[in-house]
């Protein structure tokens, strides 16, 4: 297969030649990139007795972005939940293999799993602010890691919210209700309330499914400005969201990773037939 004989949708085609966020550096090589930060090593996972994840290894580089991609129910969310064993709270799950970050394996029995999660942050489909302000949401993980002292914490919430490109929006207006923000708002507090931990590792789980447009270019325009400082995962279903925003893309499909490679690569010359079946659209 060559790329002369491959039809991409016209969609993700539009995506890689003109990416709506600044243009991704030219495509580097694993060897140019950082160091690993995150791998997972023939990772296996079961919810009782159904296997959901065969034999899955990656190596994510730091300050990048890597997307996740593939049909629904391909194990996207369980092996970003692998990554920092939020899949621990659901009851009667089992790991096989190994999830190593910067080469320490997170699934160790002295592992404080608290700390992991404060160094790999999780960001949910759905914004969930709590029922408070703008200020206590960005606070609250601030307080319950008991990081910073008080009088410190007025100006780690304001880091937070500029970090996560909100800062302009709600400065005026931190004593407000979280609630009355809009959805796009929203999920960017629920970023500043991620970020304000100083996590080094970002998941993110669809992050702008539920968002407009707009609201979408200005997550996937942060996506990029963050991805300077922190290693990224991002799960997406929008082939085009991959292609603006990540530069290293992993194409699942029924609980196996198909593919891992730069993301101009997967989107244009795939390895794997069935990977090109997908992003052309035929099925999905
Ligand atoms: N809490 C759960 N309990 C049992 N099975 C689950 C649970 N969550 C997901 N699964 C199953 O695991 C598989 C992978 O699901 P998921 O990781 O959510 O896929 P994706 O995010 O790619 O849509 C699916 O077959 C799904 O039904
Ligand atoms: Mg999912």
């Amino acid at each position: 297969m060559t790329t002369e004989t491959m039809t991409i949708a016209e969609p993700v085609k539009s995506a890689l030649l003109r990416p709506a966020v600044p243009v991704p550096p030219a495509a580097v090589e694993p060897a140019e990139v950082g160091a690993i930060r995150v791998e997972a090593v023939r990772l296996d996972f079961f919810y009782g007795k159904s296997q959901a994840l065969f034999d899955v290894s990656i190596a994510v580089p730091e300050k990048s972005v890597t997307a996740l991609i593939g049909p629904s129910g391909c194990g996207k969310s369980t092996f970003l939940r692998c990554l920092n064993r939020m899949n621990d709270l659901i009851p009667d799950t089992r790991v096989e293999g190994r999830v190593l970050l910067d080469g320490e394996d997170i699934y160790e029995g002295s592992v404080d799993v608290v700390g992991l999660r404060r160094r790999v942050g999780l960001v949910f489909q759905k914004s969930n602010p709590f029922p408070k302000s703008i200020f206590e949401n960005v606070a609250y993980g601030l307080r319950i890691n008991g990081i910073g002292r008080r009088s410190e914490l007025p100006e780690r919430v304001e880091n937070a919210l500029k970090r996560a490109a909100l800062w302009e929006e709600v400065k005026d207006r931190l004593r407000t209700p979280a609630l009355s923000l809009s959805g796009g708002q929203q999920q960017r507090l629920c970023i500043a309330r991620a970020l304000a931990v100083e996590p080094e590792v970002l998941l993110m789980d669809e992050p702008a499914s539920a968002l407009d447009p707009i609201a979408t270019q200005k997550i996937e325009e942060l996506i990029w400005e963050l991805k300077t400082a922190y290693t990224i995962v991002i799960v997406t279903h929008n082939m085009q969201q991959a292609a603006r925003v990540s530069e290293r893309t992993a194409f699942f499909m029924m609980g196996r990773l198909v593919e891992y490679d730069r993301t101009d690569k997967i989107f244009t010359n795939p390895g794997q037939r069935v990977t090109e079946d997908y992003i052309t659209g035929r099925f999905g």
